[in-house]
Order: C-alpha cells, then structure tokens, then sequence
C-alpha cells in the first residue's frame, strides 16, 4: 500500500471519526488518516458505539482502523470480523496509549513489555490480515520509562511477524505527553529495522514533517495533536514534501466555514442527531478558535450550542476579516502534560513474559472502552 504524501493522521479517541478525517483528508488527498482505536471486545460484543466508530465516509481512499486489546483471542476474533465483513483496507495495533484505565490492564504502552503476549497478538491478527491482503502496523512507544525501554525489541517482534510497518511516538508512558519526543529514538529504531519507520511525537507545522524524515530517515510522520483545529496541516505538508513554500493562511471566516462543515458531517456521523454532534464538536471549536481574539463569552456561547441553526448564529456573530494568529501558527497544542503516575497490573515489571497467573488476571475483564 502506498501514498504519495509520507504523512499519516494519527490515531485519536474521540478526534478522528470520519467527518475529522474527511476534513483533513480533503486537504491532503493522498496520505494515510486513521480511525481512533477501537476495543476489540466492544467490537466483537457488536457494541454500537464501537460499530460507529468503524465507519467510513465513502470518498475515504484508504480505510484504516486501529484495534486495542490484551487478549490475543479477543483481538484475533476482533481482526476477523474486520476481514470477514471488508471492514478497513489496513489494520494498526494500538501498543501506545499511556491512560492508566489501558495500562493498569497491561494494554497499550504497557503491553509490549510482555514479549510472548506482543507476539501473540501481532502473530494472530497478521494471520487474519494476510489472507486477505489488508497490511497491519504496529504503534508503539519508547517504552514505559527509560529504565524499561521496550521500541528495539517490539520493533524486531513486529518485523519479525509481519507487521509491515511502526510508528513509533518518541515518548515513554511515563513521559505521557510532556517534554518533548525525543526523534533520536526514531533514527534509531530506522537503523535497527528492515520494514518503514513512521516517526511520531510533536510535529506542529509542515517543516517539523521534513526535520523529521531529514534528522531520523523516518518513512513518513504520523501527525496528532497539530492539526486539531488546523486541518489544512496535511495541505502544508503536502506543499513542503513536495518541495513548495506554500502554506495556508485562513482568516476566521474561512476558519468558520470548516466549522460549519465539520458540524454538518458530525450530524451525519450521527445519524442526524445535531444535538450530539454539536456536543462532539465542541473540543474541536475550542482548537478551532485557539488564538483567536474572541472572548469568553464566544467560547462559553459555542459550548452552549444544542443545533446546527445555534452553530450557524454563532459563527454569524464573528469578524470573518480576523488573520489567523501568528503565534499559535505551527506551536504546540493539545495536551502537553506528564503522567502523575505509570499505573502498571500489579508485579508486571518482574519478568518479560506472562505468567499463567498474569494471563488468567489480564484476560478476565477487559475493559470495553477506554478514553484518551
Ligand atoms: C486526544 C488524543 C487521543 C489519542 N488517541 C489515540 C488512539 O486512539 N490511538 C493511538 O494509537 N494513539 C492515540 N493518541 C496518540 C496520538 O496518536 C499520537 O501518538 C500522540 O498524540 C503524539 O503525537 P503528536 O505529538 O503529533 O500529538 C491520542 C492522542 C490524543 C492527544
């Protein structure tokens, strides 16, 4: 599978649903946009949150999905229904998430430390995928902190069992989303591995992308938290690797009128309900609006919205003239902070692999959600 952009929108709870990524996709028309992860038990229990989640818009080129688990037969089960019934073109393996609803669990950025049950789960779904052709990727983290660092090794694992690619976020658990990625890691692990390397962690604006595949020799970078708000990244981007300055500029008229549009798509993501969609919608206003000299009384008036008609008025209320604000231009946005604590299940530092006891612990509830 191939896209002319090395560019990927990284996977999000509660940000990269489809009318998101159609958004971002209409700028950048040939990169890769990720569904956010979906939990592999509430996908094979056919849970209708998770199902929704699963949707695709139908221009989406590349229909990608991402799946969370622990139980490697429960993730296998989850890959089947995903082939069985054409639900995604790629499928990627969340080993990322540093939420201690997911690590307390073993899931996410805490799993790869349990090599056998890495493996397992690698193993089991790339079986899946292969016999119908749909590529899996693993997404992974430094480790859990530097003294448990586990990139090496899990990237070897998921060479070793097929993965054709990993994104590696440059960060531990334990650095959650504070500091910085350190890139370093992501050259690295380039160095260390035959399949492509997708580099990940703070690209803010188009030149970060090219620092990045410049210092690391990174395949392509997986982009979250700079375009919340700023979709037209994935056109800068586009614009910087193939070689052009040209970036966009919008002032809040045009800023007003992705508003409008991303609420219109969330009302058909849900099914015509407005009144969720302007709810969901809401964390994207305040992205949308981030810098912008309008007030608090505008922001809290937005919030407030219960329908499309309360949207259209409140935008109707703004100077469309305002530039976009230099200094939130390519800076970092979202969350910025560190973990307060790494929760892990208890004893999971003590040996690489799982014990019997571990696994019947790990597998007797999994959690049917869990947000970022
Ligand atoms: C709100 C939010 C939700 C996220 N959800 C997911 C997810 O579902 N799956 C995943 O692999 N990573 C998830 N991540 C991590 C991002 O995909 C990405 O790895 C991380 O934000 C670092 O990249 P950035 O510096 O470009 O934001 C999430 C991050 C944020 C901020």
């Amino acid at each position: 599978m191939h896209v002319a952009t090395p560019v990927v929108l990284s996977p999000m709870a509660g940000v990269t649903n489809w009318p998101f990524r159609v958004i971002c996709e209409s700028y950048g028309p040939d990169g890769l946009y990720v569904a956010e992860m979906i939990t592999a038990r509430a996908l094979v229990a056919r849970n209708p949150k998770a199902l929704r989640l699963c949707r695709f818009a139908p221009g989406e080129k590349i229909r990608s999905l991402q799946l969370y688990g622990v139980n490697p037969a429960i993730v296998e089960q989850a890959a089947k229904i995903v082939i069985d019934e054409n639900m995604a073109d790629h499928v990627d393996l969340n080993f990322g998430c540093p939420v201690p609803k997911v690590t307390r669990r073993g899931g996410g950025s805490a799993l790869p430390w349990k090599t056998d049950l890495f493996r397992e789960i690698i193993q089991r779904v790339v079986k899946v995928c292969d016999a119908a052709n749909v590529p899996v990727t693993a997404k992974i983290r430094v480790g859990i902190d530097h003294e448990h660092e586990t990139f090496l090794e899990a990237g070897h694992i998921a060479q070793e069992e097929g993965c054709k690619a990993v994104t590696l976020h440059a960060r531990t658990t334990a650095e959650y989303y504070g500091g910085h990625s350190d890139w370093s890691r992501i050259g690295e692990l380039v160095g260390a591995l035959d399949i492509p390397v997708f580099g990940n962690g703070d690209v803010w604006g188009a030149n970060d992308a090219l620092a990045m595949v410049s210092e690391t020799g990174c395949a392509g970078v997986a982009i979250g938290r700079g375009c919340q708000g700023r979709p037209w990244l994935f056109a800068d981007i586009k614009n910087a690797f193939a070689g052009s300055d040209e970036r966009i500029d919008p002032a809040l008229g045009d800023v007003c009128t992705v508003i409008e549009r991303h609420a219109q798509l969330l009302t058909e993501f849900y099914d015509g309900d407005e009144r969720m969609a302007v709810h969901d919608l809401r964390k994207h206003v305040a992205w949308y609006l981030k810098g912008f000299p309008v007030g608090g009384s505008t922001r809290r008036a937005f919030m407030e919205c219960e329908n499309l008609e309360d949207v259209r008025r409140e935008i109707g209320k703004l100077d469309p003239d305002i530039r976009f604000p230099e200094r939130v231009v390519d800076k970092p946005r979202g969350r910025v902070r560190f973990a307060k604590k790494v929760h892990l299940p208890y004893g999971w530092l003590e040996s690489r692999e799982t014990t019997h006891a571990e696994r019947q612990a790990l597998f007797g509830d999994d959690p049917m959600d869990a947000s970022y």
